[in-house]
């Protein structure tokens, strides 16, 4: 089963940063499992361009963090299309951050970005996650269901989608849902997902504080095809150590 190690860089990183790819991409073109899983990065809008040609041959693939709801160009001040966003070599995005969700993001308007995005060939990174008043009011599995029926449907090719489980109260924060707790909420995502799509589920990741120790007590779940990893992925020697430590 093939598995994901995105990083998510949020706003973070100038073009000399790419050091940090490099080191990533030496690791991976050394790592006896590389054929296992595949790398995304996701750098802010500033740096997709150098990013993508740079490592356009090369196996780090691409993404932003975000887009906007409209398919190619518009009036709106600082927005960028999934069209604009894939002209310059970038092939996945991020669509419904929580932070993003926070900013005002609405299920309509992720639906678009999703559709769009599709549309536009680039990859989507879906994510979801409840905060912490609806985990304690015990919603969690309620959430997550409408975040996800509200904007996927079956018309959508899920081999271009890859959903993020990221609990709000988790993100940056060094909190973890226990293993067990994650492993139900996955099986849940991923039977939500199944009923969607009619056959098997797109790849369901978890994030949330991951980093090189915390890996290991996740592993075990099978049913995680991945992580989302945010702090841990400015740092090479970070992020390498959780794809070494889930391996070991
Ligand atoms: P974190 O961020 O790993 O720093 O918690 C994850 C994310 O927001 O994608």
């Amino acid at each position: 089963m093939m598995r994901y190690f995105i990083g998510n860089w949020k706003m973070f990183g100038v073009p000399k940063s790419i050091n940090i790819l490099n080191k990533i991409n030496l690791f991976h073109s050394r790592d006896k499992n590389r054929n296992k899983y595949r790398i995304i990065i996701t750098p802010p809008f500033t740096l997709l361009e150098t990013y993508s040609k740079y490592f356009k041959n090369k196996k780090i693939s691409i993404g932003s963090q975000n887009c906007y709801q409209k398919e190619q160009f518009s009036s709106n001040t600082a927005a960028i299309s999934p069209y604009m966003i894939k002209s310059v070599g970038a092939t996945y995005t991020i669509v419904g951050h929580s932070d993003n969700r926070s900013e005002g993001d609405t299920n309509k308007m992720l639906k678009d970005k999703v559709n769009f995005s599709l549309k536009n060939n680039l990859k989507v990174i879906f994510c979801i996650g409840e905060n912490k008043q609806e985990k304690k009011n015990k919603k969690t599995l309620a959430v997550l269901k409408k975040q996800i029926t509200n904007v996927l449907s079956k018309k959508l090719n899920k081999k271009n989608i890859i959903v993020a489980y990221e609990p709000v109260w988790s993100i940056g924060t060094g909190e973890l849902p226990s293993a067990d707790e994650l492993k139900k909420t996955t099986i849940f995502i991923k039977k939500i997902l199944k009923g969607i799509f009619k056959q098997k589920s797109p790849a369901v990741l978890y994030g949330g504080s991951v980093d090189g120790k915390n890996v290991e007590s996740f592993k075990k779940i099978k049913e995680i095809d991945g992580f989302l990893i945010g702090g841990a992925s400015k740092s090479s020697k970070k992020f390498i150590d959780i794809i070494k430590n889930y391996y070991r």
